[in-house]
C-alpha cells in the first residue's frame, strides 16, 4: 500500500502485500498462555495486522527509568513467527500512576477548575514539559527497541489525541497559550485589534494578562476562545509531531501514523494533522441510535479519505458489534459489521481493523465487543469475523485503487469551532446539522463526495457545496471567488461567508465574503422559531419542486444580480427570496438562504448538478450504497451495499470478487442486507 501525502512527500509504504484486517491487540491483559491461542485465532480469522501495545506504558516501564521489554519481546516474536504484521504503538495515551504520583500538577484542568483525577487514560495537561519529557523517554526506548524489526510495518503515535482531553486550562497551559499568541501576533496592540478587546473594555497591555477562555460570568471574547481552540489543537499536534520525530530518526523506512477520529470529534484541526502522518487513519463508531447510521460512516470515511489527499487510508478502528459508551449500546445484527467494513473499504480504505482483538474481561470496556468475544469462537460473531477475514483477502487486487468524486463539501474546523461559540443569531445553526443535511440528500441520489479546505484548490470539481462555511479567510472567499469565475458551480448554504478568522463579521451585508460571487445582500437574519414552518414557492423553472416548506432559518435578502429560483410565501421573509442563482464569470452560484425540507433540497442539488454537468446515478433505490474504486490499470470496481430488506440487482458485466472472481455477464444480484463487488474492465 503505497500512499503520498497531500504534500507529495516521498511515498513510504507499508510492507503489507494485502487489505490490512486485524484490531489492537492488548495481551498485557491476558496471561501469557493466552498468547499462543489468540496468535492461532488470528491466523485462522485472516488476521495480517495488529495495533500492539497502545496502553501499554505502566508494563514497559514499571518504575521511572526501568524498562521491560522481554513480555514484548516475546508477543512480537510469536506474531512474526505467524507472519502476522504489527502497527507498533507508543503507549503514551496512557501514563503509568507512578508518573501521576509524582507529577500530581500535569493533571488536566476543566474550563470550571476542576481538576481530572487519575484512574483512566489521558490523564495530562498537552502543554505538559514533565509529561512531554516523559513521553519521549518511552518513545525513544520503544523505537530503538524495534527499529528495523521485519514484522513492524507501521508506527502509531498514542491513540486518539484529544479524545477526552482536548482543552486543559491549568497554569502550564495559560503559559503555553500566551506564548502561541506571543508568536501569532508579536504585539500585543495587534492581539486586542484582532480580538476586537476594545468591547467590554477588554483591552491589555501585555500578553501576560491573558488567561485561558475559562467559565467567567458570561460569554468570553469569541475571538479568545477561537484561539484557545486553535492552540489547543497545536499543543496536541507539537506532542504528535515530537513523539514522531523521535520514531523517524530511528526507523525511517516504516511509516507513521496516528489514529484520527475524522468526523466524529472536532477537537483538532485535521487539516493541519494530516499533513503530518505519512499513513491517513482514522476510528469510526456508529451512532447507534441514528436512524440510517451508515451514512454518517459514509462521511467519515469520505472524510478520511480527503484527509489523505484521495490516496488509500486505514480504517484503524470500529466495532464488531455493541460499544460501552453509548446510553444503549446496540448490538449489530447480523451481516451489519460485514456492511459497515466494506462501505469504509468502498470510500478507499485499504485496511479494515477493530477495537480490539480479544474482549476485556475486565476494566471499563469489558462489555464492548471484540473480534474474539466473551462467548469464544462458538458464536455467530466469530463466524462473521472470520468470513470477513476471507472476504478481504479476495478484495486483494482492489488495494491501492482510488475513489473518484467530481462533487465537493467544504468542511472546515474553524468554521465548526467558531459555529459552536455562544451567542449566535439561533441555535439552530449548527455546523454538522447542515453538512449532515447535504451529505445525506447526496448520499441518496448515489453522488460520491470529497470532502475539501476552503483553501484547497477546487479546479479538479464540477460541485462545490459549502453548507457551513462561517468563517471566511480572505484568501478563502478569493479562492471560491476564482473557482466560480472560472466555470465553477458552488452552490452556499445560509451562514457561510459570514466573519474572518477573528470572529469579526465582513461588513457590507452579509454574506460579506461571498456577497459579489452570490449576487444577493442580506440585510438582516430571520431565524425561525422552534417547529416554524414557511412555505416556498417556486419563482423560476430551476427548480422542478413548485412547493415545498423550510424550517430554521430566513433572510432579509435582495438580489444584486442573482435570480430567485424559490421564494418564501410566509413567515417573518414572506416575498423574499430564499434559494437564488447567479452567473458569475464562467460559472453559477447558488445560495439557500433557508433549510429546505429534504424533497426540495433534492430539486436544489439536481439544478444545480445540472449546472454543474454532474450526472447522478439512475435507477437506485434508496438504501442502495454504489461507490467506486478506480485501479491504476483501469479496471473499476463497483462496491455495491444493499442496505435494504429487498434484493438489488445490478446491471454489467465483470467478474464478481466476493464469489472468486465468477464472471457476470448480464447481471449481478446484491442479496438483502448483502455487499458485492463487480471488477469492470481492466486485466
Ligand atoms: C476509542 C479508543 C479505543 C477504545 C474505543 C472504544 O476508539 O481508541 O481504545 O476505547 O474507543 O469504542
Amino acid at each position: 500500500m503505497a500512499v503520498e501525502s497531500p504534500e507529495g512527500r516521498a511515498a513510504r509504504r507499508i510492507n503489507l502485500d494485502a487489505i490490512a484486517y486485524g484490531g489492537d491487540y492488548n495481551p498485557e491483559q491476558w496471561p501469557e498462555e493466552v498468547w499462543e491461542e489468540d496468535v492461532a485465532l488470528m491466523r485462522e480469522a485472516g488476521v495480517n495486522l495488529v495495533s500492539l501495545g497502545i496502553f501499554s506504558w505502566a508494563r514497559l516501564e514499571p518504575r521511572p527509568g526501568e524498562f521491560d521489554f522481554g513480555w514484548l519481546d516475546r508477543v512480537i516474536g510469536l506474531l512474526h513467527e505467524a507472519g502476522i504484521r504489527i502497527d507498533l504503538a507508543t503507549p503514551t495515551a496512557a501514563a503509568p500512576a507512578w508518573f501521576l504520583a509524582a507529577n500530581p500538577h500535569v493533571r488536566p484542568v476543566t474550563a470550571d477548575g476542576t481538576v481530572l483525577g487519575y484512574g483512566a487514560r489521558q490523564t495530562y495537561c498537552p502543554s505538559s514539559p514533565e509529561y512531554a519529557e516523559a513521553a519521549a523517554r518511552i518513545t525513544s526506548e520503544l523505537a530503538r527497541r524495534y527499529a528495523g524489526h521485519p514484522a513492524v510495518v507501521l508506527w502509531h503515535i498514542h491513540n486518539e489525541y484529544g479524545c477526552h482531553v482536548s482543552r486543559c486550562y491549568c497554569e502550564q497551559s495559560v503559559l503555553a497559550f500566551r506564548e502561541w499568541l506571543a508568536e501569532r501576533y508579536k504585539t500585543v496592540d495587534t492581539l486586542n485589534s484582532a480580538w476586537g478587546s476594545a468591547f467590554w473594555g477588554q483591552l491589555y497591555s501585555s500578553f501576560d494578562e491573558i488567561d485561558a477562555p475559562r467559565l467567567a460570568p458570561t460569554g468570553v471574547n469569541p475571538a479568545q476562545e477561537l484561539d484557545f481552540r486553535r492552540f489547543s489543537s497545536d499543543a496536541l499536534l507539537r506532542l504528535y509531531t515530537r513523539e514522531r520525530d523521535i520514531v523517524r530518526a530511528l526507523d525511517p523506512d516504516v511509516p507513521v501514523t496516528t489514529n484520527f477520529m475524522a468526523g466524529l470529534s472536532d477537537n483538532v484541526d485535521l487539516w493541519r494533522w494530516a499533513r503530518e502522518v505519512d499513513v491517513v487513519s482514522t476510528d469510526h463508531y456508529l451512532t447507534a441510535a441514528a436512524p440510517d447510521n451508515h451514512i454518517g460512516l459514509s462521511l467519515s470515511a469520505d472524510l478520511t479519505r480527503s484527509l489523505a489527499g484521495g490516496q488509500p487510508w486505514l480504517l484503524m478502528e470500529h466495532s464488531t458489534s455493541a460499544v460501552n459508551w453509548q446510553p444503549r449500546n446496540v448490538a449489530k445484527r447480523p451481516g451489519e459489521m460485514a456492511r459497515n467494513s466494506l462501505a469504509h473499504f468502498a470510500r478507499g480504505a485499504d485496511g479494515i481493523l477493530f477495537f480490539q482483538w480479544r474482549a476485556s474481561r475486565a476494566g471499563a470496556e469489558k462489555y464492548h465487543s471484540a473480534m474474539l468475544p466473551h462467548a469464544g469462537t462458538d458464536t455467530r460473531l466469530w463466524r462473521e469475523v472470520t468470513a470477513l477475514g476471507a472476504d478481504l483477502a479476495a478484495l486483494r487486487e482492489v488495494r491501492g485503487s482510488i475513489v473518484p468524486a467530481e462533487v465537493a463539501i467544504v468542511w472546515d474546523w474553524e468554521s465548526r469551532w467558531g459555529m459552536e461559540l455562544g451567542f449566535k443569531p439561533s441555535v439552530d445553526l449548527d455546523f454538522r446539522e447542515r453538512i449532515d443535511a447535504y451529505y445525506e440528500r447526496l448520499w441518496r441520489a448515489g453522488v460520491t463526495v470529497d470532502f475539501v479546505h476552503p483553501g484547497a484548490d477546487l479546479g479538479g470539481y464540477k460541485l462545490v457545496v459549502a453548507p457551513s462555511m462561517y468563517v471566511a479567510r480572505t484568501a478563502w472567499a478569493e479562492s471560491l471567488r476564482a473557482y466560480v469565475r472560472d466555470g465553477g458551480t458552488l452552490l452556499a448554504s445560509y451562514y457561510t461567508g459570514i466573519v474572518d478568522e477573528n470572529d469579526a463579521v465582513h461588513l457590507g451585508g452579509y454574506p460579506g465574503a461571498l456577497r459579489d460571487v452570490l449576487g444577493v445582500r442580506v440585510e438582516e437574519f430571520l431565524p425561525l422559531l422552534k417547529g416554524q414552518q414557511t412555505t416556498l414557492a417556486a419563482e423560476s423553472a430551476a427548480v422542478q419542486a413548485a412547493t415545498g416548506s423550510a424550517t430554521r432559518w430566513a433572510e432579509d435578502l435582495a438580489l444584486d444580480g442573482a435570480a430567485a429560483v424559490l421564494r418564501h410565501e410566509d413567515g417573518p421573509a414572506a416575498g423574499k427570496p430564499a434559494v437564488t442563482r447567479h452567473t458569475f464569470g464562467e460559472g453559477t452560484a447558488w445560495y439557500v438562504a433557508t433549510a429546505p425540507d429534504p424533497g426540495t433540497l433534492d430539486a436544489i442539488l439536481r439544478a444545480a448538478c445540472a449546472d454543474a454537468g454532474v450526472q447522478p446515478p439512475s435507477g437506485l433505490p434508496d438504501g442502495v450504497e454504489r461507490v467506486q474504486r478506480r485501479g491504476a490499470d483501469g479496471t473499476v470496481y463497483e462496491v455495491v451495499i444493499n442496505h435494504t430488506g429487498t434484493d438489488f440487482v445490478l446491471s454489467g458485466t465483470g467478474r464478481d470478487l466476493l464469489a472468486g472472481g465468477t464472471p457476470v455477464d448480464s447481471e449481478l444480484t446484491v442479496p438483502a442486507g448483502g455487499v458485492r463487488v463487480l471488477a469492470v474492465g481492466g486485466l
